[in-house]
C-alpha cells in the first residue's frame, strides 16, 4: 500500500514567531491519522522545529544546493539537512524554476546529492498555463521527469515523492479538477511503469499540488493515483491543514 502524505510549504512566509507558534499548534494539534504529515518551513525554522516536534510530524527542506559541501555562499547542503534531523527536500518547485531558473539538469544534480545524503527528494513537475492550453502538458511533465529523475536506479527512485503541480494552479485559486489531477497522475504512473516495473510505480506517492483546500482536497484524494497533497496558502493556518490531513 503506497503511503500518504500531505506536505504543507510555508514558502518565504511568516517571521520567527508566528512560524513558531503555528508549528506549536500543529505539534500540539496531536492529528491522529494513517496521513504522513511533512512540513517545510522556511530553512532558519528547521534546526529549531527538528528538535522541537512531535514524532508525527516529518520535516522538509524547500530547497537545497545541487553541490556536496564548500564554498557556494548562501546555500545549504543535503549533508547538513540530514544531519539536523531533516528528512526530506522539494525539489524543483515551479517558482524555483521561474524565479532562479532552476533547470532540469540541476534538479538532476540535487536529486542526486540528496539521495547520497539518505534525504527524500521530494521532486515537481507540472506544465504552465499556455502548455496547458496547447495541449502540449504531457510532453512537459514527461520530460521534466525524464531529464530530472529517470536516470534513478529501482531503488532509488522508489525513494522519490512525486508531486504534479500545474502551474496555473499554484495560488491561483484554480485547482486542477479531480478528473484533470486523476489523468496526470495516471499519466506519470504509466510512466514509471515503462521506465521501471509495475510494482515499483505502485510504490511511488504522487501527490498533488495547486490551490488544494480543506474544501476541495477530498475529492481530490478520492482518486486512484492521488497519494495526497503538496500544500501552499492551506497550509498556513491549523484548522485548514488539520482538514486537508483528515481528508483521506
Ligand atoms: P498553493 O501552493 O496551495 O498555495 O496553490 C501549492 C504549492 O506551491 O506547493
Amino acid at each position: 500500500m503506497r503511503k500518504r502524505i500531505v506536505v504543507g510549504n510555508w514558502k518565504m512566509n511568516m517571521n520567527n514567531s508566528a512560524a513558531h507558534s503555528l508549528f506549536q499548534s500543529l505539534n500540539n494539534a496531536e492529528i491522529v491519522s494513517s496521513t504522513k504529515i511533512i512540513i517545510a518551513p522556511p530553512s532558519v525554522y528547521l534546526s529549531g522545529f527538528s528538535s522541537n516536534k512531535s514524532k508525527n510530524i516529518y520535516l522538509a527542506a524547500q530547497n537545497c544546493s545541487d553541490n556536496e559541501n564548500g564554498a557556494y555562499t548562501g546555500e545549504i547542503s543535503a549533508s547538513m539537512l540530514y544531519s539536523i534531523g531533516v528528512g526530506y527536500s522539494l525539489v524543483g518547485h515551479s517558482e524555483r524554476r521561474q524565479y532562479q531558473n532552476e533547470s532540469d539538469l540541476l534538479l538532476k544534480q540535487k536529486i542526486n546529492v540528496l539521495i547520497e545524503n539518505k534525504v527524500i527528494p521530494i521532486f515537481c513537475c507540472g506544465e504552465n498555463l499556455d502548455k496547458r492550453e496547447s495541449g502540449d502538458f504531457y510532453k512537459v511533465i514527461q520530460s521534466q521527469l525524464e531529464n530530472s529523475l529517470f536516470h534513478l536506479s529501482n531503488s532509488e527512485i522508489k525513494e522519490v515523492v512525486i508531486a504534479y503541480e500545474p502551474v496555473w494552479a499554484i495560488g491561483t485559486g484554480v485547482t486542477a479538477s479531480p478528473g484533470q489531477a486523476q489523468e496526470i497522475h495516471a499519466f506519470i504512473r504509466s510512466l514509471l511503469v515503462e521506465r521501471y516495473s509495475l510494482e515499483t510505480a505502485e510504490e511511488i506517492s504522487i501527490l498533488y499540488g495547486g490551490s488544494c483546500n480543506a474544501s476541495n482536497a477530498k475529492e481530490l484524494f478520492m482518486n486512484k493515483d492521488v497519494d495526497g497533497g503538496l500544500i501552499g496558502g492551506a497550509a498556513l493556518d491549523v484548522d485548514s491543514f488539520s482538514a486537508i490531513i483528515k481528508s483521506f
